[in-house]
């Protein structure tokens, strides 16, 4: 078995409807393992640097306001096919359009507060991570 790990948020909206316990549930249910997580209040420049790549993007500003808005919770991931599954779980970016039973059609309130984020690719994966978490701070759960 080829195990993958990505990076995933519980956004602003989320922590402040005291949902952290649901979603970590539903990512466990999945057959997903938490290997390393914190809460965080982002300041502008972390998450300017975050979302580096939709500078200039028209939401943007409103992307960065969000998410500097209150805290957040970071984890790793670990298990099979966790880049895409974990992204299959979220559900689409804006929650009228997420598929029924995805965490973003069950939590999100709208296209902004969209409740979770997670890595789209394994260079996104490595990148997000490290941006976050030391190496000494991932756990190793292999059984
Ligand atoms: S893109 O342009 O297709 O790459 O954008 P997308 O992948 O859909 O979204 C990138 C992140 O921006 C957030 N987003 C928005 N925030 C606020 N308002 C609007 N309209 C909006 N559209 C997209 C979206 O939630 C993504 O954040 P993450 O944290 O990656 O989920």
């Amino acid at each position: 078995m080829t195990l993958e790990r990505t990076f995933s948020i519980v956004k602003p909206d989320a922590v402040q409807r005291n949902l952290i316990g649901a979603i970590y549930q539903r990512i466990e249910n999945a057959g997903f393992r938490i290997v390393a997580a914190k809460m965080l209040h982002l300041t502008r420049e972390q998450a300017e640097g975050f979302y580096a790549e939709h500078q200039g993007k028209p939401f943007f500003e409103k992307l960065v306001n969000f998410m500097t808005s209150g805290p957040i919770m970071v984890q790793v991931l670990e298990g099979e096919n966790t880049i895409a599954g974990y992204r299959e779980l979220m559900g689409k970016t804006n929650p009228e359009e997420a598929a029924r039973g995805t965490l973003r059609a069950d939590y999100a309130v709208n296209h902004t507060f969209n409740s979770v984020h997670g890595s789209d690719s394994p260079e996104s994966a490595q990148r997000e991570i490290s941006y976050f978490f030391a190496a000494d701070e991932l756990c190793d759960r292999e059984d």
